[in-house]
């Protein structure tokens, strides 16, 4: 492979003081950077996390924030106790930075849930009965299931470019009648997305609210629901540098307050006899059982760090990322790069790709195994997409954050040059459907990172 391709040009005239550029190094640091993985062949290397659409890794500063919790961590909302009091202060003023961080409005409700997933079938049940529902088929199955369930819903094909998207999805609008439409901020496939405000526009004009699933967006993009006009979002804290168990779904207020509670139990009422109950308002109303203190301080903690980056260094150092390694998938032959758009703009790091000719299982296999590379295959939990794409076998799937650097980039580069020009170099077998070396000596390093040895820091 050529050099040039995962070279950033160097210049002579800039000064030995400058900031390193976009993406040389992380942007945040994050927990295990520096985490040694064993190799089939023997020795390790620096695992390279290239999975972070999938769940990403805590944030030091999140980590160091739950650290200070702890110990003040007790019982939440019903305890008279001291330090009960400061973690439910924690716990609430939490809510109120997530809320915060997503543009909420005033009248906004932020419930805190346990992921996208979560957030997303709770609003299904709150979506006024016999309102209909308009999506996409590039949706992940998250925002696609919990509808197909409740129902009505329309399943709108995407079309080969954003416009005709955008004018199926209008015509759609005025055709029938929808309470809601709920769409991607950012594919999990491709980082593709609409553009939101013209969604919104087109909704709002037919009477329709919006839902953005953000799950892949709100970690990687500035967000606002004031701004954009989006009536709600939803996403998840261990996409978002905070894998402690909690989630939001974030806006109006109405539908959430009217809707049965999502969890029935202590904390969702006011008044209970056996008879009846009197229901809490939204958003104790749907968060029955006893609050996630740690996950919500966690994501506030997150959110906050996001936050304080200057404006458009995040996506500075992705889009630093993306483009060296579509421009470097490119360079290599058989090597497909998925869209779902030939017009659209400013994808997230999300990079989607088929090796022709090999097992999308195969190669994350050997990326694993011989590179201690970690990336994700199979269909990314969005079938109707990769079938529409043209790959219902499946593919391979790169992602990066603010813990990735240019470095991670190449590290997969090189591996798939390799694999391209010299194959795998042990042998490797389908095991209860996953491929996997045929004879893995990491296996007892691996049990013993499951009893917690963990696995050695690199040297520097
Ligand atoms: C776009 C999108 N929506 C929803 C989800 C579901 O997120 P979670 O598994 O955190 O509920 C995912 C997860 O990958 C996703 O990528």
């Amino acid at each position: 492979m050529s050099s040039a391709v995962l070279c950033a040009p160097v210049t002579d005239s800039a000064p030995a003081t400058s900031a390193p550029a976009a993406g040389a190094v992380p942007l945040l640091p994050v927990v295990g950077a520096d985490t040694l993985v064993p190799l089939v062949a023997g020795g390790t290397a620096r695992y390279v996390d290239l999975d972070t659409a999938a769940s990403s890794r805590a944030l030091e500063s999140v980590a160091a924030r739950v650290a200070e919790a702890l110990p003040l961590y007790a019982s939440v909302h019903r305890g008279a106790g001291y330090l009960s009091q400061v973690s439910t202060a924690l716990y609430e003023d939490a809510r109120a930075t997530v809320a915060g961080f997503v543009g909420a409005r005033a009248d906004d409700v932020c419930v805190l849930v346990r992921h996208t997933t979560d957030a997303l079938n709770l609003l299904a049940g709150c979506v006024p009965d016999g309102g209909a529902v308009l999506v996409l088929d590039c949706e992940h199955h998250a925002d696609l299931l919990p509808w197909q369930q409740r129902g009505p819903v329309t399943v709108l094909p995407t079309a080969p470019t954003v416009v005709e998207t955008l004018r199926a999805l209008g015509a759609e609008l005025v055709a029938a009648r929808y309470a809601l439409v709920a769409v991607t901020g950012a594919s999990n496939v491709t980082g593709e997305a609409l553009p939101l405000d013209e969604v919104v526009q087109l909704a709002h004009a037919a009477g329709a609210r919006v839902l953005v699933d953000g799950a892949q967006l709100v970690p990687h993009r500035r967000f606002s629901l004031a701004a954009s006009g989006a009536d709600y979002v939803a996403f998840s804290g261990h996409k978002t540098h905070a894998p402690f168990g909690s989630g939001a779904l974030v806006g109006r207020r109405d539908w959430l307050d009217a809707a049965p509670a999502y969890l029935a139990g202590g904390g969702a009422v006011q008044e209970v006899t056996v008879e009846e109950t009197s229901w809490a308002a939204a958003p104790h109303r749907h968060e029955g059982g006893s609050p996630n203190v740690l996950g919500a301080v966690a994501l506030a903690a997150a959110c906050e760090a996001l936050a304080a980056l200057p404006a458009g260094a995040l996506a500075d150092h992705e889009r630093a990322l993306r483009e060296r390694l579509v421009a470097g998938l490119g360079a290599l032959p058989g090597v497909r790069v998925l869209r779902i758009w030939a017009d659209s703009a400013e994808p997230t790091g999300v990079v989607s790709f088929t090796v022709a000719g090999a097992d999308p299982g195969l190669v994350a296999a050997y990326l694993s195994a011989e590179h201690g590379i970690g990336v994700r295959d199979g269909r990314f939990c969005a079938h109707p997409l990769l079938a529409r794409l043209g790959v219902p076998a499946g593919a391979l799937r790169a992602s990066v954050g603010v813990g990735c650097t240019l470095d991670d980039v190449d590290r997969l580069l090189t591996a798939l040059d390799a694999f391209l020009s010299a194959g795998p170099q042990v042998a490797y077998a389908r095991v209860e459907g996953r491929w996997q070396p045929a004879d893995d000596p990491r296996a007892a390093e691996l049990a013993a990172a499951v009893r917690g040895a963990g696995c050695g820091p690199a040297e520097r």
